[in-house]
């Protein structure tokens, strides 16, 4: 990295007690180079020169005992301010501007999209995100889409440690989560506090599609509501159950393994509200979530749409399909691809 580089380049030796007047007189003619760090040697310090400096004569006086030495100088830790920044001495004109803005940090690993012709330089751009974000520790790159039942994408190693494993911190809540196992997307985090923030202490909640309890986790802790949290996919149980002990929330959310079309009712369980963030299928799930509320209650459903619209008409034709009616409000959150978007319904159901 930048910041270990060793340079070896002419400089003004001078002894510590007249550092400052000399560094102020090289300060004064421009003659610091300053990419470079001064160096302590015993009782001198040396000032690094810019190459063209002219020689010292009449610029230091003799009597403050200074000398031109060749030394090797530190290099100054520089931070690039994004990765087309980083990278814009190593790739060149239109693939530059394709590089990514974006990408998301779950604990200390970042993930990146690479986008298309930037392929070969999957390395490049992991390490320039390191360097941008030195907070940041492993770089995956996305290697296709989120799919199946258990939401999970294929992630390639990019730079940095070799491992999928990390503790992602957010509003309070701390998440072990495991990137290659699981589904975790950090951009929900405002409205897991939205959801908290709608929710009594007296509530009981059903979080019907848990993964390791973000939406659960928040609800119980910042709400003090109880929550039972129902999960499919055996990774994300096994760091569920984790979370809510490291969160202490043990007995106040209270982990189902399985399908949510199951655990529910098995353990008879009735709620006063139900999250439901499984945007690729929700609607197939409604039924259940209208047996748990037993009566009436709000439902938070998540979906894909192109617009409000579209999600709020699909919304309304399965209500009734279903025998009840119901009161919606509708938001966009996020684009997820040109024409679609990640949409949350509230939903206020009533059985007649
Ligand atoms: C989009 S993820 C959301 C996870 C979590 N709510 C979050 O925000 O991180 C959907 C989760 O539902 C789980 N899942 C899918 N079908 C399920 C089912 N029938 N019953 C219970 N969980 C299910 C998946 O394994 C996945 O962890």
């Amino acid at each position: 990295m930048l910041n270990n580089r060793k340079v070896k380049g002419l400089g003004v030796s001078v002894p510590t007690i007249y550092a400052e007047k000399v560094r102020e007189i090289l300060k004064n003619r421009s003659a610091i180079e300053p990419s470079l760090k001064p160096l302590r040697m015993g009782d001198k310090v040396v000032f690094p020169l810019k190459q063209n400096t002219p020689l010292l004569e009449g610029v230091v006086p003799p009597e403050l005992g200074c000398e031109l030495v060749w030394e090797e100088f530190q290099e100054r830790r520089t931070t690039p301010r994004s990765i087309r920044e980083a990278l814009s001495g190593i790739i060149s004109g239109e693939l530059l501007e394709k590089l990514p803005s974006s990408y998301d940090v779950v604990g200390d690993i970042a993930v990146v999209h690479i986008p298309e012709g930037l392929e070969s330089f999957g390395r490049q751009i992991g390490e320039a995100i390191i360097r941008v974000n030195p907070s940041v520790k492993v770089v995956l790159g996305e290697a296709g889409p989120v799919a199946g039942v258990y939401r999970t994408r294929r992630l390639v190693h990019l730079a940095g440690e070799a491992r999928t494993f990390t503790i992602h911190k957010e509003h309070g809540c701390v998440f072990q989560v495991d990137l290659e196992k699981v589904y975790f997307n950090p951009r929900l985090a405002g409205e897991r506090m939205r959801i908290a923030g709608l929710t009594r202490s007296d509530e009981v909640v059903a979080d019907m599609f848990a993964g390791v309890g973000p939406f659960a986790v928040a609800i119980a802790r910042h709400a003090g509501a109880r929550v039972f949290a129902s999960e499919i996919n055996p990774d994300a149980y096994d760091l569920l159950v984790k979370n809510i002990q490291i969160n202490k929330l043990a007995g106040r959310v209270v982990p189902l393994f399985g399908d949510c079309r199951a655990t529910f009712s098995n353990n008879q369980i009735s709620a006063d509200r139900v999250v439901m963030n499984y945007p690729s299928d929700p609607l197939s799930f409604l039924d259940t979530a209208f047996k748990i509320l037993r009566g009436r209650g709000v439902i938070h459903l998540y979906g894909f749409a192109e617009d409000t619209e579209e999600w709020r008409s699909k919304i309304v034709e399965r209500v009734r399909e279903l025998g009840a009616s119901c009161d919606l409000v509708v938001k966009r959150l996020k684009p997820v691809s040109p024409s679609r978007n990640l949409v949350v319904a509230d939903i206020g159901v009533r059985f007649s």
